[in-house]
């Protein structure tokens, strides 16, 4: 596979962003190991995918090209397929089901693709897609389980390597395995001492089923944050290059991977989606051997909905205890509101919405209820904040 990968990249390089891999100190002083991120939620489509659907569509024949690519999928394989394919002038048809969101078709159609609707789940579009490819004679552009797209997404693992040779930990998402599949090809075929990580979402275990079945198995399939990752099965290829190559496979749970988002975004600034968050939260969950020195943590994709991030980051302050829901009665007359919001002002809270009630049949009439959401520094502020407007003779709830 080696070869393929160094191929791989050099057919990539002046088409791909070579992404960075930064140290970070925070992480570093958390863990007690040198930790460094490889952002491939820079690359070109917010995620590694491009790489692979290149390398194989570069690959392709003339006569294959000319008559154009095709594949099924709902994220960033589907992104990956249609920026590749316009930037080597080649038609690019995807199928996603009709539920997906509409972001992402948005997104896939920018990038140049035809899209197809078809079906309520990803396996019949993939079945559909299937047979249009035989039925129009188009490349079918698989998403794993593929020499060359494992040898694109290889290319990340020659990358850490020309950067940091001496890494001796990699930790990295598996979906269908096609990432760690050529991750973890370059690293251990260039050399020893490298150990490397998957990481899957407790919600879709395929590849620890597998492992534990000794061949690629069907899981349920239950929603996750980390969407990037939700895959039915292992692809043939990844599974046997896994069981080969790749020491540990461990499952990370749901609010991990939303405090990793929430973690890369404050501290980092960085917007990664959950399947490239779930590395950092196997180190969270204290999941990874002991000893490493240098550990690389593969953030695979940047591509969440805002509305997504906006519940991370609400549920994350939440259970950090940054926020406080606060219910008290007040007269209804002018100036009461504008006191108790000079109360919580002096107090250094931050209100983030005021809901007012006055239907209500437990409200003495003239009286009405605010429901109060404010930003707290943590669970002791919201005490002092609670016991001052107490002091103050506010009923609080
Ligand atoms: C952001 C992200 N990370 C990781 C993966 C997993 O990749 P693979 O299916 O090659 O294991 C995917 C797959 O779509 C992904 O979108």
């Amino acid at each position: 596979m080696l070869d393929l990968i160094k191929a791989a990249s050099l057919k990539i390089k002046s088409v791909m962003t070579h992404t960075p891999l930064i140290y970070s100190a925070y992480l570093t002083r958390l863990y007690g190991f040198d930790c460094y991120l490889k952002l491939e939620n820079l690359q070109k489509t917010g995620s590694f995918k491009a790489r692979g659907a290149f390398n194989k569509i570069s690959s392709l024949s003339g006569a294959e090209k000319s008559r154009g690519v095709i594949t099924a999928s709902l994220g960033n394989h589907a992104q990956g397929v249609a920026w590749a394919a316009s930037h080597l002038g080649v038609k690019s048809l995807i199928v996603m089901p009709q539920t997906t969101a509409i972001v992402k078709f948005v997104a896939t159609k920018g990038y140049g693709a035809e899209i197809i609707l078809y079906g309520n789940y990803f396996d019949e579009a993939y079945e559909y897609a299937k047979s249009l490819a035989k039925e129009r004679s188009l490349a079918f552009i698989p998403p794993f389980d593929d020499d060359l797209v494992i040898a694109g997404q290889g290319t990340i693992g020659l990358e850490i390597l020309a950067a940091l040779p001496d890494a001796d930990l990699v930790v990295v998402p598996i979906g269908g395995g096609g990432l760690i599949s050529g991750i973890s090809s370059a690293l251990k075929e260039s050399r020893t001492g490298v150990s490397v990580v998957g990481v899957e979402a407790e919600a879709s275990q395929s590849c620890i089923a597998s492992l534990k079945a000794g061949h690629p198995v069907d899981v349920e399939r239950k929603t996750t944050i980390a969407d990037g990752i939700a895959v039915k099965k292992v692809g043939d290829k990844t599974f046997s290059i896994i069981k080969n190559y790749v020491d540990d496979v461990v499952a990370v749970g749901e609010e991990t991977i939303s405090a990793a988002i929430l973690l890369l975004l404050e501290r980092k600034k960085l917007i990664v989606e959950g399947a490239g968050a779930a590395p950092l939260a196997a180190a969270m969950e204290d999941k990874l051997p002991k000893g490493a020195k240098k550990a690389v943590f593969v953030l695979s994709g940047g591509n969440i909905d805002v509305t997504m991030l906006d519940r991370v980051i609400r549920a994350g302050m939440l259970k950090e205890g940054r926020i406080m829901r606060l219910s008290t009665v007040v007269e209804d007359i002018p100036g009461s509101l504008a006191r108790l919001t000079a109360e919580i002002a002096g107090l250094r809270a931050n209100i983030l919405h005021i809901i007012h009630q006055r239907e209500a049949a437990d409200l003495p009439v003239r009286m009405i209820r605010l429901e109060i959401i404010l930003e707290v520094e943590g669970e002791d502020h919201a005490e002092r904040i609670y016991k001052a407007l107490e002091e103050k003779e506010y009923v609080v709830r």
